[in-house]
């Protein structure tokens, strides 16, 4: 968007995993996209990090956005995100449950929120597959923690110095498959429609609430990141569900809700 206006050229790097209909609205918007394999190491040539690196290096007057290092990325949240939720909350929000992938979002949220009252409990929400909570518990990078996963835009197979684990108190992982029908349930019941990542927050709380983690008169604020629109193709699709076996039949749904006159 900001390319468009401004006249750059946009140049993305992203993963395989990304939905079509991602790559497809960054195309639509004119962006060149070189869409990088999923399941390599993060130092691996054609892992996205290291093309959108080599692309920088290869073009001319280039910016390097590099997300995952760059202080920038929390210090945006820092200045706009954490200040919106202080002022909606009237500064009665206790607990910030988030997702990390950058971890952009949530550590600049949370510095300026742990100004305002330190009191305040920030959850980060990670994945099955992910290294964040155990790095985060034990420090240890543990690659064997590392393996595929479907949902896109949290969780990470690398540690992201844009990420500030002293702010996090503590990580809770949630399911593929958890986070998909949460996504789903939220947008037949909330009139809101929303992502894969929003479902993995909300369901993150689900499982938080088991724990107990918030008191009777807490105020806890949810992050949801993403538009369901994006997902069209996936958590959207009962076809996927089904193919990722999140489903037991594809009837459920479309029949329901679709009915075509002939
Ligand atoms: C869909 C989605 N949800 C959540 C996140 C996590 O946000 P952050 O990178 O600020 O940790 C991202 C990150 O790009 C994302 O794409």
């Amino acid at each position: 968007m900001v390319s468009r206006i401004k006249g750059y050229d946009c140049v993305l790097a992203v993963s395989s995993k990304s939905s079509a209909d991602k790559i497809d609205m960054l195309k639509s918007m004119g962006a060149k996209v070189y869409v990088c394999p999923a399941h390599v190491s993060a130092d691996d040539p054609r892992s996205y990090y290291e093309v959108a690196k080599r692309l920088h290096e290869e073009i001319n007057n280039s910016i390097y956005i590099n997300q995952y290092f760059n202080e920038l990325n929390s210090e945006a949240h820092y200045l706009s995100t954490g200040p919106e939720i202080w002022k909606q909350t009237a500064g009665q929000i206790t607990h910030l449950v988030a997702c990390s992938g950058t971890g952009g979002t949530i550590s600049g949220t949370a510095k300026y929120l742990k100004e305002q009252n330190p009191d305040i409990v920030i959850h980060g929400v990670d994945a099955y597959g992910s290294v964040l909570k155990k790095f985060h518990e034990t420090q240890e990078f543990d690659k064997n923690e590392i393996y595929p996963y479907r949902i896109e835009g949290l969780g990470k197979n690398l540690i992201p110095s844009a990420t500030d684990f002293d702010v996090i108190d503590k990580f809770t992982k949630v399911k593929d498959e958890d986070a998909a029908h949460m996504a789903r349930r939220i947008s037949q019941t909330e009139g809101m429609f929303v992502g894969y990542t929003s479902g993995a927050a909300l369901q993150a709380v689900k499982q938080l609430v088991k724990e107990n983690a918030f008191g009777e008169d807490a105020v806890v604020v949810v992050i949801f990141p993403d538009h369901g629109s994006r997902y069209m193709s996936k958590i959207y699709n009962d076809q996927w569900m089904q193919d990722q076996g999140f489903f037991d039949s594809v009837s459920t749904a479309t029949e329901q809700h679709i009915e075509y006159i002939t």
